[in-house]
């Protein structure tokens, strides 16, 4: 049997994706920018796939624009904002993606831009009087802060943070690749500047993002080129990879509710099951699957001699998750995030993410092999 369970890395590809893609790929190969009927039939299918994925969010279309994902879209918004906006401050945190953290330290080094990093909790939580007290500047600031965290779950409340950074005329971007798709989100309420998104987090294809660029926010082009996505992204459009990304956002939204309380079963289930069986056993972030990211959790296994082999001897046995820790992972410096929240990275820190496809048996199996590696190692 194998196990899949590293999602928040990449989901696989729905079938009705591919199905989706198929005629795409064989027979609408026209460029979009040319004139002809090839041509006008790849651009009718981005136009519709840009009004599709505009609906599900409650936006304007022209407020979507394509990218090949989500490093792409965070690195738009954050170079824009510089660039455009006049920003000079940016408030941002110590467990963001690398798509988010080493845009930040570059820009700090070549663009005079100063830096702050907001307090955590333990759990990941930012620290909202901590916020506020950052935001009160005369420097034009961006916040960026991800919606929910990729290795420990931790849900950022976008609402009030947008409010802040409104109250202090801060641009507000969040890095919301782990969420688009798994929750909804109503763009004509909530007041942001920047979202961000890739289609293989929630089985569409790699490759497929977008940004979220709010109407009334500068943005400016990282890619130059030809005048496609009205001249803030060159490039010929990637039309099969975006009709798969719109498809993957109507499955998604088909039943986002029922996707949810699926998989939060599965990971309440995976948690008692967990605690039951180990004395010693924690878990990294917010573990309420209701109040965290429902896809991920985090578990830090207790240490033991062999524990250190735990993801090559899952992975021998089929199961396929993400190690969170040095000891784990074979990374010489462990994982930033967990750092970031003062863990105990010398314990074997190991990520199970779940998706829709995701069973109660495929669970069992994997919490099966769990066992039989520490049964063998703590003997
Ligand atoms: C929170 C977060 N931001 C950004 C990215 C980068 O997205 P992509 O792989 O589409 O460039 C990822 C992917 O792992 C992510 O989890």
């Amino acid at each position: 049997m194998t196990v899949y369970l590293d999602n928040a890395a990449t989901t696989p590809i729905a079938p009705e994706v591919i199905e989706a893609m198929l005629p795409v790929l064989k027979d609408g190969f026209g460029n979009p920018s040319s004139t002809h009927s090839y041509g006008r039939n790849s651009k009718a299918l981005l136009e519709t796939s840009r009004r599709s994925i505009a609906k599900h969010l409650n936006c304007q279309p022209s407020e979507i624009i394509f990218t090949s994902g989500g490093t792409e879209a965070d690195n738009m918004a954050i170079q824009s904002a510089v660039k455009l906006s006049g920003v000079k401050h940016i408030i941002t945190s110590t467990i963001e993606h690398h798509a988010v953290g080493h845009t930040v330290e570059s820009i700090e080094k070549s663009d005079n831009v100063r830096v702050s990093y907001v307090k955590l909790d333990d759990n990941g939580t930012v620290d909202l009087e901590d916020l506020e007290r950052l935001l009160k500047t005369e420097e034009k600031t961006l916040v960026s802060l991800m919606h929910a965290n990729n290795e420990i779950a931790t849900i950022l409340p976008l609402e009030t943070v947008s409010k802040l950074c409104r109250k202090y005329n801060a641009l507000f971007h969040s890095d919301s690749v782990q969420t688009m798709g798994h929750y909804n989100f109503d763009l004509s309420k909530l007041d942001i500047d920047f979202l961000t998104c890739a289609g293989h987090k929630f089985h569409g294809p790699k490759g497929s993002g977008f940004l979220y660029s709010n109407k009334n926010t500068k943005i400016d082009s990282l890619i130059h080129g030809g005048s496609q996505e009205r001249g803030l992204r060159g490039g010929t459009e990637n039309v099969y990879g975006i009709v798969g990304l719109a498809k993957a956002m109507d499955l998604a939204y088909e039943d986002v509710e029922g996707h949810q309380k699926h998989v939060q079963s599965l990971k309440s289930y995976m948690i008692s099951e967990l605690t039951a069986h180990f004395d010693d056993i924690g878990f990294h972030g917010e573990i309420d699957p209701e109040k965290s990211l429902y896809t991920v959790l985090n578990v830090c296994f207790p240490a033991t001699e062999k524990s250190g082999m735990l993801l090559f001897t899952l992975d021998l046995k089929g199961v396929a998750i993400s190690g969170g820790s040095a000891c784990t992972s074979g990374a010489s410096t462990g994982s930033h995030v967990l750092r970031g929240i003062n863990a105990d990275t010398n314990r074997p820190n190991v990520r199970f993410s779940f998706s829709r496809y995701t069973t109660k048996e495929e669970i069992d199996y994997a919490l099966e092999q769990v066992k039989v590696v520490f049964e063998k190692t703590l003997a």
